[in-house]
């Protein structure tokens, strides 16, 4: 098991959409033991498998930041949602702010294991903040894009200038 780099933006495959998995083997299991322990090492709750530098549709999860206890996806999609919430957001990829983003409040999704199986999984509360933060990272996107304008532009211009 390795602890990989976090890629930082605007490194280009946080930017661009990820692939479908077709078949788990040795290597996508392998990948994902990598991403849970990248989680781990830099305590976060979600990381996605474009945020090691593989342009695939994979993300871990652990709302608990407990050993053991994390969520694993592969090929997730939204079925489901409800609600609005607004609360601080930060990162692994953009290290060192925080910022407030609106989401759903309660999210389902659907996904398959590490078997294949089809899968969905509700989340509520924080857990639904990181399958759409995830899923969002899967699709190319960062938080800073669901800012509003203006937040945004002066976001963009700092991290730029970095
Ligand atoms: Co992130």
């Amino acid at each position: 098991m390795t602890v990989h780099k976090v890629c930082q933006y605007p490194e280009p495959v946080l930017l661009k959409r990820t692939e479908e998995v077709r078949q788990i083997g040795q290597k996508e299991k392998n990948l994902v033991r990598d991403m849970i322990e990248t989680m781990h090492a830099t305590m976060g709750v979600g990381l996605s498998a474009n945020q090691i530098g593989y342009s695939l549709r994979i993300f871990v999860a652990c709302p608990t930041c407990r050993k053991g206890q994390e969520m694993i996806f592969f090929n997730p999609r939204i079925v489901q949602r409800s609600g609005r919430i607004r609360e601080d957001e930060g990162c692994l990829s953009v290290v060192g702010y925080q910022k407030k983003v609106t989401r759903y409040r309660k999210v389902r999704i659907s996904a398959e294991n590490m078997n294949g199986e089809k899968i969905e999984t509700e989340g509520d509360g924080l857990l639904a903040r990181i399958f759409q933060h995830e899923i969002d990272h899967l699709d190319g996107k960062l938080y800073i894009h669901r800012l509003g304008y203006l937040e945004r532009k002066s976001m963009l211009r700092k991290l730029n200038k970095a």
